[in-house]
């Protein structure tokens, strides 16, 4: 039995083998709509989310199977103090696979090593959300036609921002790489990431101005200022809105970067960018679909 806790628990070639499986159900549904017929996924969100969660839930549908769970950690027992091993036990006896968010670090790790059906992580904390990756990854290769030889410019909230850290894991396995880390000082990238960027000669440079890289970048990757994980209001309302990319700052960038943003985006990305043909986040959400359906057949092992 196989969870997904990291991006890197797939290898590269691994993950090629899910993009095509991705790619070819989204090139042809029908073939793959009774594929879970019978098998039940169980959502656990202990924390909000709209694309992770529904997009799991759209996925095990389009497969053919049912879904379960809860979306918030107030309407589960967890408001009476059951512990996630216990809970992810009781899981086990109701589904075949479960998609667990949680706003504890490491809490969906906690839940595999009890379990007896595969876990996904669907976000820890500040820690890591790999099918976020996954969607991105599969997002730039289709979009772009490869994973490598990129100038990556990730811009918002470094710290906090778990898809970041989670995607810079990732793409460092690929050739050609050179990251643009685009942040307030507050809000540079954690010192453990750019230690490992040191340790494996992966270029890379921390700016505060995106209008003085914007140029450079063949992905341009907006994040959020991840509210939830301040200690302080006073500090998130000063950074906020320190980034707003907009149709004049887009001047700068090179006709075929391609801008992608997890989402939600608060105020990060003006809606007039939306009509910008660079403007792939609305994809990216599509993306997220296919790939979390050829995750889903991957980690049960079905062949179609
Ligand atoms: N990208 C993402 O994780 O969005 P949600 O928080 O809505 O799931």
């Amino acid at each position: 039995m196989r969870h997904l806790m990291s991006p890197l628990d797939f290898t590269t070639e691994e993950l090629d083998k899910l993009f095509n499986l991705a790619a070819s159900i989204e090139q042809n549904p029908s073939k793959y709509a009774h594929a879970c017929d019978g098998k039940i996924l169980a959502t656990c969100f202990y924390e909000p989310s709209t694309r992770t969660r529904l997009s799991f839930e759209s996925a095990m549908t389009k497969l053919g199977g049912r879904v379960i769970g809860f979306s918030d950690a107030a309407s589960s027992s967890a408001a009476k103090g059951e512990s996630v091993s216990d809970t992810i036990r009781i899981i086990s006896c109701y589904a075949d696979i479960c998609a667990m968010r949680h706003p504890k670090e490491g809490a969906p790790m906690v839940a595999a090593e009890k379990s007896l059906i595969p876990v996904i992580n669907a976000g820890d904390g500040g820690h890591q959300h790999p099918t976020q990756t996954l969607t991105d990854l599969m997002t730039i290769r289709s979009l772009q036609g490869r994973l490598g030889n990129f100038t990556v410019g990730l811009c918002g909230d470094l710290k906090f921002g778990r898809t970041v850290h989670s995607l810079i894991h990732a793409l460092i396995r690929y050739p050609g790489i050179r990251f643009l880390f685009i942040s307030p000082e507050e809000l540079r990238v954690p010192d453990y990431i750019t230690d490992m960027l040191k340790e494996k000669n992966i270029p890379y440079e921390e700016v505060i101005r995106l209008e003085n890289v914007m140029p450079e970048l063949d992905l341009l990757y907006m994040t959020r200022v991840q509210k939830e994980r301040f200690f302080n209001e006073e500090d998130y309302v000063r950074l906020k809105d320190f980034y707003v990319l907009n149709t004049e700052k887009l001047e700068l960038a090179k006709q075929d970067m391609i801008i992608l943003h997890p989402l939600p985006r608060v105020n990060e990305i003006s809606v007039e960018v939306d009509n910008d043909p660079r403007a792939a986040y609305f994809k990216q959400a599509q993306y997220g679909v296919y790939v979390r359906m050829a995750l889903i057949l991957t980690l049960l092992n079905i062949e179609v």
